[in-house]
């Protein structure tokens, strides 16, 4: 599988590190075999080689100036758009950093990919919760896959799960602790911290998004839930449908005040299908008893419970964030379009 690589930041790199450790792994156990045959990064710049680029090599970089000479490699291949058009790649990994209010230039990007013939698989959270009827109804006509599992809860399968896994029962409910940073902050400020230091501390250990009012103000939980709604549930909301608030208004106070009660505070992002079929979604911060499997959820984990008619609740709890598990969350991508033949 040839495999096109817009940006190289933290999640395109722990893809490289994933595919060189395992790629006996992966070839003697799924018979999948890939190379990076082109890689697109603001910082670094371009680099192709239709033959196939050196991970190893690719992972030394802070530059691709420094990527050693070889025959039949390409530098400079112009802007991202121009290598997505003539690249022979099969699939285009688009894993840029997320845009909330416009989805650019991620959903350019995806968007040509589809119309050039290659498989989408992204990370990107801007294209899939502002766009993903479009992108869908394109890769549906162009008979390719558009692969987002690394949207929600990175690696951690949630749209596998959704999607393929639950296919058959009726999801009434999907709610979740969905950003990794504020479940970080309220389990710090339960430990007595002040919100400012611990947010300094999340933004240090490279959780929170590039502008971390996404996280505490609940706008990265938004797009999620936007995600789940109009990807597993039949929604068709948009930003504005969705009632969001953060964690910003809540003190020491109201967090000691609910550990006396025996409550937690959490970010909530939920989405729920009336029996008319009417879907709507919200993020708040909700008082949970301890019995809720939700509360015992701490520090940056995620964890996400379906409502269902056939198997009740089911709640999966894992990363939501990190390099190898966003990683990962490409290649289970990967593995499906691989077995899709
Ligand atoms: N900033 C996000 C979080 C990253 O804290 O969960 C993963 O989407």
């Amino acid at each position: 599988m040839k495999l096109a690589l817009i940006g190289f930041g933290v999640v395109g790199q722990g893809l490289v590190r994933i595919l060189h450790e395992k790629q006996k792994l992966l070839a003697e156990q799924y018979g999948f075999r890939a190379g990076i045959v082109a890689v697109a990064d603001k910082i670094r710049g371009t680099l192709a080689h239709p033959d196939g680029l050196d991970p190893l090599a690719l992972l030394k970089t802070t530059t691709f100036d420094t990527y050693p000479e070889t025959q039949g490699l390409i530098r400079d291949l112009g802007s991202s758009e121009d290598l997505i058009r003539q690249s022979n790649a099969d699939v285009m990994i688009e894993v840029t950093p997320t845009h909330l209010k416009t989805g650019e230039p991620a959903l350019s990007y995806c968007r040509l990919a589809l119309e050039t013939g290659k498989h989408v698989v992204t990370t990107n959270k801007g294209p899939i919760a502002l766009a993903y009827a479009e992108l869908s109804d394109l890769a549906r006509q162009k008979g390719l896959y558009l692969g987002f599992e690394g949207t929600v809860m990175a690696g951690t399968p949630t749209m596998t799960l959704g999607l393929n896994a639950l296919a058959g029962c009726t999801v009434s409910e999907i709610r979740g602790i969905l950003n990794g940073t504020t479940n970080y902050i309220l389990t710090q400020m339960e430990a007595g911290q002040p919100y400012s230091a611990v947010l300094e501390e999340a933004q240090a250990l490279g959780y929170a998004e590039a502008d971390p009012t996404a996280d505490v103000e609940g706008f990265d939980a938004l797009s999620k839930v936007l995600i789940l709604a109009n990807t597993l549930m039949g929604g068709r909301l948009r930003v504005e449908d969705v009632p969001c608030k953060g964690i910003t208004s809540l003190t020491l106070e109201d967090i000691r005040r609910a550990q006396q009660e025996q409550k937690r505070w959490k970010l909530i992002g939920s989405v729920r299908r009336d029996n008319d079929g009417v879907v709507a979604a919200r993020v708040e911060p909700v008082l949970l008893p301890l019995s809720d499997p939700l509360a015992s959820v701490s520090g940056v984990t995620n964890a996400i419970t379906f409502t269902t008619d056939l198997l009740g609740s089911i709640t999966v709890v894992g990363p939501g964030a990190g390099q190898l598990p966003t990683g990962f969350a490409v290649l289970s991508d990967l593995l499906q379009i691989h077995r899709r033949g």
